[in-house]
């Protein structure tokens, strides 16, 4: 049987992501993905690369997306070459709102501590706001305006990575479920599947919401969660909107084409696919009072996805402290398209026993780990 270099578990856009990386070293590597390409979270993001829109910015992982976020421009270009993709890479910018002095307040510092560190953002009075979204609610406190943050279309982003991968050597194989791993003693060196055993130097598991399930036999309980999230998204004929707006309910992400998707309900501990009229209603309503002019649109669809969440909302990023050769990205939960380039660099640096591009200590896998066994 043919022996790979490496072996992901999981075709979203971690798994894609690792893949590319390590084909662009050459490693001759394997995706495994249990049902379709790039099926489950990862197509279900609003492909928001919001660093400084989502993140604390005295954050472990403020510096970890900032990084990322820089890959974004090279890998729009490369994914271009070589799979044919456009993966809808834009720096369109985001508008946070605020709609209490409370919030106002709490912008103002992070505004403050992201210049100190370099970063653009500024503060923009109601009227200001109004004069670059002119169909924006005008009952606002102000907004931050952070010109740096930007999107991709997160299916084609995640099946352009996948692709990329491909067109480098590297093998996908759809509906392959991994049912677990292969030993001589401590060190990992292939998978078991329902298509048989695979083997390789090295094996990584970005199996998303299911990676905590997946690595139980190992004896350690990483502890991660699903958070299932609601989307819809809208036509318009008629532009409504230039920037992404984000607010503490919902943000509406403007797309190419007239499409906007409006996002999401947060429901942790659900694999629900789901979508329920109440989650939709929601965000509809919030939707209406940020966009009063969203009534206007026609309806488009609406769909559900399933966040991985770690105990501590930090990423997972390492390698087993007791299985050898078994590397772990999970844990993304609200950013993972955002923090997709930078984890499988990491990755790559990790089987490839470098130092890596930035400190991944505060990610560590066995930080909250306890045994099972
Ligand atoms: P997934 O995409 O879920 O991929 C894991 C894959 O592993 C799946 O395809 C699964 O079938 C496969 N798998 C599982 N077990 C096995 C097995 N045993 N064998 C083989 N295959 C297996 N992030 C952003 O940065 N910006 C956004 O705007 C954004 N918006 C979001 C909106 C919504 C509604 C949701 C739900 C998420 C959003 N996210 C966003 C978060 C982002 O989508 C996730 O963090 C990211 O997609 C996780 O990627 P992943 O590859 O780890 O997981
Ligand atoms: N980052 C947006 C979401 O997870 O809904």
């Amino acid at each position: 049987m043919k022996k790979y270099d490496a072996i992901v578990i999981g075709g979203g856009v971690m798994g894609g992501s690792t893949a590319f990386q390590l084909s662009k070293k050459g490693y001759r590597t394997l995706v495994l993905e249990k049902d379709q390409l790039g099926g489950k979270a990862s197509s279900a993001a609003a492909g928001m690369i919001g660093a400084q829109v989502e993140l604390d910015s005295d954050s472990p992982m403020f510096q970890l997306a900032r990084e990322s976020r820089k890959q974004f421009p090279e890998l729009a270009e490369e994914i271009k070459d070589l799979a044919g993709i456009d993966i809808g890479f834009r720096k369109n910018g985001m508008l946070k709102m605020a709609f209490t002095n409370e919030e106002r307040e709490k912008f103002l510092k992070i505004i403050e501590t992201q210049q100190q560190l370099g970063e653009q953002v500024d503060w923009l009075t109601p009227e200001e706001v109004i004069n670059k979204e002119p169909l924006l609610s005008s009952s606002l406190k102000g907004a931050m305006y952070i010109e740096g943050d930007g999107q991709v279309s997160a299916p084609d982003f995640t099946m352009g990575l996948l692709k990329s991968a491909a067109a480098l050597g590297t093998d996908l194989k759809e509906y392959c479920e991994v049912k677990g791993f292969l030993r001589e003693g401590n060190r990992v060196i292939g998978v078991s599947t329902n298509e048989g055993n695979f083997y390789s130097h090295s094996v990584v598991v970005t199996a998303g919401a299911w990676t905590t399930q997946l690595i139980q036999e190992s004896g350690l309980d990483l502890k991660g969660y699903p958070v299932k999230g609601e989307s819809f998204s809208v036509i318009t004929h008629k532009p409504l909107l230039t920037h992404t707006i984000f607010s503490s309910s919902c943000y509406i992400v403007p797309k190419t084409g007239g499409r906007l998707i409006i996002g999401a309900t947060v429901k942790p501990h659900s694999f629900s696919r789901s979508v329920s009229v109440e989650g939709i209603a929601q965000l509809m309503e919030e939707a209406k009072f940020i966009l009063p002019s969203i009534k206007e649109t026609e309806w488009k669809k609406a769909w559900a996805g399933t966040r991985p969440q770690s105990l501590d909302g930090l990423p997972y990023l390492g390698e087993h402290p007791e299985w050898s050769h078994l590397f772990i990205a999970n844990g993304h939960f609200r950013n993972g398209i955002l923090l997709s380039p930078i984890t499988g660099m990491i990755i790559t640096d990790l089987i490839e026993r470098k130092k890596t591009i930035t400190d991944v200590e505060p990610f560590r896998i066995d930080r909250l780990f306890q045994q099972v066994k």
